[in-house]
């Protein structure tokens, strides 16, 4: 039985692709890949192609999503751009990535702050969240994922918590991370079951049902199948492998006879 719960193929390309390649990978995919049904697929390009790609892109094909974006609506922030001045460019934004996490220093404070600013603008933010090596090996990912969740969406009321997608990125799966292994399908089985249960215990259990969950961490076209296979895994976000046209087209293929057979 096909589940409730929207379904996502959703592409970090991270800082890379200039303007003009992103346009020009933008068109690729949208040569190759038709309007879905009943997936929704993402593209996050990097802040400075949102502008031009938001003009090129088909939006019963593609949404876009900004992978970073800062919480406050205007003022002296030197070097930042607030999400009042992206939010006619995307529907959906990043938050809580690892990278931003790690790499930059944002403290959850910061993530629940995004959270709210993408959702007073209209937009979905899509909340990362995952435990790292240490945390999985010192036996805490639970209080981890708890932690997160509860954090990241104090901001966020019980009308607005079906505009949110959760992301588990276990920040040892991801490719960016130098010691990254893949997480086995049976991983994330657990996860996804504590995330539910950790946002039902929030919101109450039908939106701990009803929420989408994805999975992100070196997703490829071979390992996607098995990732989608998990109870409970609404999509995937891939970075690495959303770079290249035929691993990225081979993926949501997969995704589509996958979601259908549900
Ligand atoms: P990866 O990145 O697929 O390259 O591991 C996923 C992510 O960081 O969102």
């Amino acid at each position: 039985m096909t589940s409730p719960r929207k379904k996502y193929i959703i592409a970090n390309w991270k800082m890379n692709f200039t303007p003009g390649q992103s346009s020009i990978y933008l068109q690729r995919l949208a040569n190759r890949i038709p309007a879905q049904r009943s997936i929704q697929i993402v593209l996050a390009p990097t802040t400075v192609s949102l502008q031009p790609l938001s003009l090129q892109v088909d939006r019963r094909q593609f949404k876009l999503a900004a992978q970073n974006f800062y919480w406050r609506d205007y003022g002296a922030y030197t070097g930042e751009t607030s999400v009042t001045q992206i939010r006619t460019f995307v529907d959906y934004a990043l938050v809580g990535h690892s990278e931003r996490r790690y790499v930059f220093n944002e403290s959850e404070e910061d993530i629940a702050q995004k959270v709210a600013a993408a959702i007073r603008n209209g937009l979905t933010p899509i909340l990362c969240i995952g435990e790292t090596a240490v945390e999985r090996k010192d036996g805490e990912t639970a209080a981890t994922i708890y932690r997160q969740l509860t954090n990241g969406l104090h901001e966020v009321s019980k009308e607005d918590i079906s505009k949110v997608v959760i992301a588990y990125e276990p920040v040892w799966a991801i490719s960016s991370n130098k010691n990254a292994k893949p997480a086995k399908p049976a991983d994330l089985d657990e996860a996804v079951r504590l995330i539910r249960s950790h946002i039902s215990k929030l919101y109450g259990k039908q939106i701990g049902e009803d929420i989408s969950v994805l999975y992100g961490g070196s997703v490829n076209a071979d390992t996607a199948g098995g990732y989608l296979d998990v109870e409970g895994v609404d999509g995937l976000l891939i970075g690495g492998a959303s770079l290249i046209a035929d691993s990225f087209c081979a993926i949501v293929e997969t995704a589509k006879e996958k979601f259908n057979e549900r």
